[in-house]
């Protein structure tokens, strides 16, 4: 049995962990541009490592039904049974986040660096508009609370406990 998961496994969770965490900040710094030409590309570009992200988080999940590293699990009872149900939460808040920012460009009806406009759903509607920016908004902000909860046991695991969980995410320095 390997004592840690495969190299691809390994980058795809940390390019997934950078890409959550820049995007919140990016998301939570739009407004802070002024209107115009640069807000429209901290938008687009909020927009497009959305979408990459998106098609990491597919290509992540085939490759953990598939082919990736099934490890033993690290702890037993109640603990493991909230580990594994954390780590599928965050695989459940991180597509609802990633579908509700596509319904929110939709409904926004949002420019790609004013090269390209999505067409937008339902025109006129600004209820459904803000129902919508506030479930992405919600839907990260549960995302970011998952995650510093599991980032903050592995750490537990790893300084505390001092056993193998945080080294077996981390690249091998063979
Ligand atoms: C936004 C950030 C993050 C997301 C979305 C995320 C997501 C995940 C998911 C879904 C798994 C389960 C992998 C699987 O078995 O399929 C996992 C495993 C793991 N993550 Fe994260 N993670 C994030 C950040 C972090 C951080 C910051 C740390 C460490 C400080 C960390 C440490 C780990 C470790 C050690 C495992 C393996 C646990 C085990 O083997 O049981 N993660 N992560
Ligand atoms: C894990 C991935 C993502 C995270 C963590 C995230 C996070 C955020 C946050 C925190 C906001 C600010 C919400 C507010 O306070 O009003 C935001 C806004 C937004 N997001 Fe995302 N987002 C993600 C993915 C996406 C995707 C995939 C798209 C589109 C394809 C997208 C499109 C948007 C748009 C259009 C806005 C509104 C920008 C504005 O108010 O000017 N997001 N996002």
């Amino acid at each position: 049995m390997p004592l840690s998961y495969d190299r691809r496994s390994i980058w795809l969770h940390w390019i997934t962990a950078v890409l959550v965490i820049a995007l919140w900040c990016a998301g939570q710094t739009i407004d802070w541009f002024p209107k115009g030409t640069p807000r429209v590309a901290m938008r687009s570009l909020h927009i497009c490592f959305g979408v990459t992200l998106g098609l990491i988080l597919g290509y992540r999940i085939w490759w953990r039904i598939g082919r990736g590293s099934h490890l033993p699990p690290t702890g037993t009872g109640a603990i493991q049974a909230l580990a594994t149900l954390v780590h599928f939460a965050l695989y459940a808040v991180l597509a609802a986040t990633l579908l509700l920012g596509v319904a929110n460009a939709w409904v926004r009806g949002d420019t790609l660096f004013n090269l390209f406009t999505l067409p937008q759903f339902d025109p006129g509607n600004k209820a459904l508009r803000t129902q919508v920016e506030d479930l992405h908004s919600l839907s990260a902000n549960i995302l970011l609370i998952l995650a510093g909860l599991h980032a903050a046991a592995s750490l537990a695991h790893h300084f505390i406990l001092k056993d193998n969980v945080l080294r077996r995410m981390l690249p091998s320095r063979r």
